[in-house]
């Protein structure tokens, strides 16, 4: 699939979402997050965005290979102040924001 890596974070540009034929990125607290098992690899959303934080996960570059598993943990596991993982929606727009990140997008400071 593809991913949403750091230059995301604080910018949320959105144009990638218009860009996706499945309706399968999602909206977190400071950053959009494709859905793992939901995108079909068509790389629409690439392009899309100004910031170039998208990108297929085998070509995100080493220093940040976190953000790979990052995305795929924001659908899988519990994020902060949810009892249940996000899973499968079966599309954003259904969905809505969700108003929390991962732990490693909560507390990331792009200075730092
Ligand atoms: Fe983020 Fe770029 Fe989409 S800044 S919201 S990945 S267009
Ligand atoms: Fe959608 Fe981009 Fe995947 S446009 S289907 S998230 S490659």
């Amino acid at each position: 699939p593809y991913v949403i890596a750091e230059p995301c974070i604080d910018v949320m540009d959105r144009s990638c979402m218009e860009e996706c034929p499945v309706d399968c990125i999602y909206e977190g607290d400071r950053k959009l997050y494709i859905n793992p098992m939901e995108c079909i690899d068509c790389g629409n959303c690439e392009p899309a965005c100004p910031v170039q934080a998208i990108s297929q996960d085998r070509r995100v570059p080493p220093e940040l290979k976190d953000f790979v598993a990052d995305n795929k943990r924001f659908f899988t596991e519990s994020l902060p102040g949810r009892d249940e993982p996000i899973g499968l929606p079966g599309g954003a727009a259904g969905h809505g924001p969700v108003g929390a990140d991962t732990e490693l997008v909560a507390g990331y400071d792009p200075r730092g």
